[in-house]
């Protein structure tokens, strides 16, 4: 999590400035009182919103100005510059918004516009949509319909005893001790309640029956549905190897998994991770953050080569060994003793935790049992539509064909999930909302962020602008000559530009 910026500085808007010094397709950063406020022109209109973003706090100033909304360099989200709405996650709470008047050649931000009255919406009103899911996809999904204004019944089921949390954070801030408590959830208790949303903890759906439209539950309940979305996400992979099962062995999916982890850390002096993964990784830096010796064995020559190439992977490496992260790759574990990890080579490494990070996989179980058509993952359409009816599917279960690739692709990363929730929500509610949205995720690994907009899972070329190990840079992976995804460290405006030159060959 980056820190939020909250220093008031530029000019006071509320004393007027000169309508020239916003130049045209533009914004400028001052305040309003105390509030920092974005100052955005677009012709002869111009708009007043606040400049923090809503998700982690990241300056807006230096974000991208689309048309009449305004996109985040830290993790894209997207403001409507009109009204300050979320448009796009990874936000999901609205900017305040100012009045803007124009006198003589001077422009004056005004007063706080109230926030919008939530529409009310009669379509489907005695319908009623099952969730399952409480997660990225499935909340994005609830607080979609809601936010829209629809008022039928609305069930959240989640198979997980806590409310939906930040899970990116689990292996960052609140992993490494740096984010209180009340980060974690992504709304407060009160929220559900307050919005009409059913949520159901340690609900878990056993069945799914598209015929009656009716869902069976593991305690044994039914719920009928009129639309379904599933959104069960992904699961770790656990090893299979002896030892596995050991209470010192741990994974990282939910809050209940990071709590044992903290735990655990804290009567541990030596860490092995298995698995040189994004989650891997993240986890490696936090226990750092704990002061933890930290080991990370993995059968891959590089770190995250697979996705971001063997620059960026030789980059990663030597980041965390300049943190004390100490590496044996190219090493698979064969076995788990309660004070040791048995390396295929013969080595051994002493741990008092082990944290598994290989891999997930899509939970598809209901879907499968359903008859619900699958291709490693559950298939869906453009308006995410699964091939039963009334049954849509989001998040890291989906797979999806997307059109900047060309492919049919599921991904697992938190703001295609939330997007395709909230895309799925409006699908549900009869509008056509296809799923265009570029992918795009990022990784923190000490105080280097790296960004990743598009999907290359096979590229045949790697352009590098810049410095990798500067930590200033972009890179490309293209095949047959076109750009497919682009990596940054520290490069948020290319990174933003990239995805709306990705999104206009999407459209063209
Ligand atoms: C520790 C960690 C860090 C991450 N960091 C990043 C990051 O930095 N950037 C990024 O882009 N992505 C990150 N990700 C990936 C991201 O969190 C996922 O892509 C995202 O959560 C997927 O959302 P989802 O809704 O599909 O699934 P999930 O968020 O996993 O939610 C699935 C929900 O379905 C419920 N469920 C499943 N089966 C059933 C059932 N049968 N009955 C009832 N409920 C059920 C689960 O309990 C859960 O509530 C991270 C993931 C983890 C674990
Ligand atoms: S801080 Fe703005 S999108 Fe994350």
């Amino acid at each position: 999590m980056g820190e939020a910026q909250s220093n008031i500085t530029g000019p006071d808007f509320a004393d007027g400035i000169a309508a020239t010094d916003v130049p045209e397709g533009g914004m400028l950063l001052g305040h309003v009182g105390a509030d920092p406020v974005l100052l955005a022109r677009r012709g002869e209109e111009f708009f007043a919103i606040g400049a923090i973003c809503s998700h982690y706090g990241g300056p807006l100033a230096e974000g991208l100005m689309v048309e009449d909304t305004v996109r985040c360099p830290w993790h894209h989200a997207c403001f409507s510059l009109r009204t300050g709405e979320a448009l796009r996650a990874p936000a999901l709470s609205p900017l305040a918004c100012w009045t803007v008047e124009q006198r003589d050649d001077k422009v004056f931000v005004r007063d706080k516009k109230e926030v919008p009255q939530r529409k009310r919406s009669a379509r489907g009103a005695l319908d009623k949509i099952v969730i399952i899911g409480g997660g990225a996809a499935g909340f994005a999904a609830a607080e979609k319909l809601r936010r829209e204004g629809w008022q039928g019944s609305l069930v959240m089921l989640s198979d997980d005893d806590a409310p939906p949390v930040d899970r990116p954070n689990l292996s960052k801030d609140y992993l490494a001790g740096n984010a209180p408590e009340d980060w974690v959830p992504l709304r407060p208790e009160g929220f559900y309640a307050e919005n009409g949303i059913e949520l159901r903890l340690n609900a878990k759906v056993a069945a799914i029956d598209p015929r009656s439209r009716e869902i069976a539950l593991a305690n044994g309940d039914k719920l009928p549905y009129d639309r379904l979305l599933l959104a069960t996400g992904a699961e770790p992979v656990h090893l299979t190897i002896p030892g596995a099962d050991l209470p010192h062995v741990c994974v990282l999916r939910t809050l209940a998994d990071c709590r044992a982890i903290i735990k655990l850390s804290e009567g541990a002096r030596r860490v092995v991770v298995l698995g040189a993964s994004f989650i891997g990784l993240e986890v490696a830096a936090s226990l750092r953050a704990r002061q933890r010796e930290v080991h990370v064995a993995a059968p891959e020559k590089r770190p995250m080569e697979r996705v971001l190439g063997a620059e960026i992977g030789d980059f990663v490496r030597a980041l965390h060994e300049e943190h004390g992260v100490i590496f044996h790759l190219e090493e698979a574990a064969s076995a788990i003793e309660k004070d040791r990890v048995v390396l295929k080579s013969g080595k051994t490494l002493s741990a008092d935790l082990v944290v598994a990070g290989v891999g997930v996989r899509p939970r598809t179980q209901l879907a499968e049992s359903a008859g619900i058509a699958l291709d490693r993952g559950v298939l869906v359409d453009t308006l995410l539509k699964t091939n039963a009816p009334d049954v849509f599917a989001a998040g890291d279960i989906a797979r999806w064909p997307d059109p900047h690739s060309g492919d049919n692709i599921r991904v697992e990363h938190w703001v295609v999930a939330e997007r395709q929730g909230a895309a799925a929500a409006l699908n549900m509610l009869g509008e056509r909302a296809p799923f265009i949205d570029v992918p795009f995720f990022w990784s923190q690994h000490y105080d280097v962020p790296i960004n990743y907009v598009g999907h290359a899972e096979i590229w045949d070329e790697i352009a590098i602008e810049g410095d990798i190990a500067g930590r200033d840079c972009l890179v490309r992976y293209k095949r047959n000559g076109r750009s497919l995804a682009f990596a940054s460290i520290y490069r948020d405006q290319q990174s933003l530009e990239a995805e709306v030159a990705m999104e206009q060959e999407g459209q063209s």
